[in-house]
């Protein structure tokens, strides 16, 4: 979608501290849950309704995947997390703080959003200065630019291409500095959409232990039901532009009926096994 990228100056966060167990912090108690959608309906300009009221409650640590057909209105709804597109109704909430006009510079550095299509997040003519945007807009400079920038590409794997054009890039390469891009920012929540979309596998795996490692709050677009199933307790399903179901992942895919309800199927040979 064209657009994002120029929004993407203000994304941001705070903590992202990693966790020696390589667990979400469980025993981290915050009164106001990390994430809070009260009745949030949205319109597009050309009349499309996408959200028709949506409500979801995620607290601080928890790993959730939302998942729902083409359509259902998953994007929509994560653009809304850090203001791209704000409430035509209704309320979003980060830690407490309303997703407002006059608290988006600090929604952003709280919220990170990984775009579904990497190129709406890469812009700049190299890899350094894509990782750096994101810090220097939050004036980090120096030293700390530095660590954060090499620390990030690290994680994902991309610290030799550094120098290198994005545009140079493979797509799952140009998807890990996407990554990349985010967690320089040391959000407190990680919004991601789908991805793990045309990674090799040794890459989604990967991108499956850096999520674990961090100490952030993450929501994860998602078509890939077993990634879900590796990386999140609790799903979400998104469809028709209201959340249709909330519960335990291995639940929720154990339920053939309520998965071909919204068009959801696991991969060829992929059963649930037992609780
Ligand atoms: N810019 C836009 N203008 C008008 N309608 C839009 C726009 N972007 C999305 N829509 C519509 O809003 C609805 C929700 O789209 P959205 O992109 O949020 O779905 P999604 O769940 O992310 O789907 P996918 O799994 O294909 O990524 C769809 O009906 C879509 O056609
Ligand atoms: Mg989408």
């Amino acid at each position: 979608m064209s657009g994002q990228s120029v929004d993407r100056g203000g994304l941001g966060g705070v903590s992202g501290r990693l966790d020696d167990r390589g667990e979400p912090g469980e025993g981290a108690v915050q009164e106001e849950p990390s994430l809070q959608v009260s009745r949030l309906a949205y319109a597009y300009p050309d009349g499309t309704q996408a959200l028709y009221g949506v409500d979801l409650s995620i607290a601080r640590g928890e790993r959730v995947a939302l998942l729902g057909p083409n359509g259902a209105g998953k994007t929509t709804l994560v653009m809304h997390l850090n203001g791209i597109l704000t409430a035509g109704h209704g309320s979003v909430s980060v830690a407490g703080l309303p997703v407002r006009a006059n608290t988006l510079k600090e929604i952003r550095r709280r919220v990170g959003l990984v775009f579904q299509d990497p190129d709406d997040q890469l812009f700049m003519p190299t890899v350094r200065d894509d990782v750096a945007f994101g810090p220097v807009n939050l004036g980090v400079r120096g030293e700390e630019l530095e660590r954060r920038i090499k620390d990030a590409l690290d994680r994902v794997g991309m610290l030799e291409a550094i120098d290198r054009p994005p545009h140079h890039l493979s797509y799952g390469q140009r998807r890990r500095v996407a990554v990349a891009t985010v967690l320089a920012m040391e959000p407190e929540i990680l919004v991601l959409d789908e991805p793990s979309s045309n990674l090799d596998p040794a890459s989604r795996r990967e991108l499956a232990e850096i999520l674990r490692s961090l100490d952030v709050t993450v929501l994860m677009v998602t078509h890939d039901l077993p990634y879900a199933l590796e990386l999140c307790p609790r799903s979400l399903i998104l469809s028709g532009g209201v959340i249709a179901a909330d519960g335990p992942t291995r639940e929720l895919l154990a339920d053939t009926e309520l998965l071909a309800s919204h068009r959801l199927e696991l991969p060829y040979g992929f059963a649930i096994s037992g609780p």
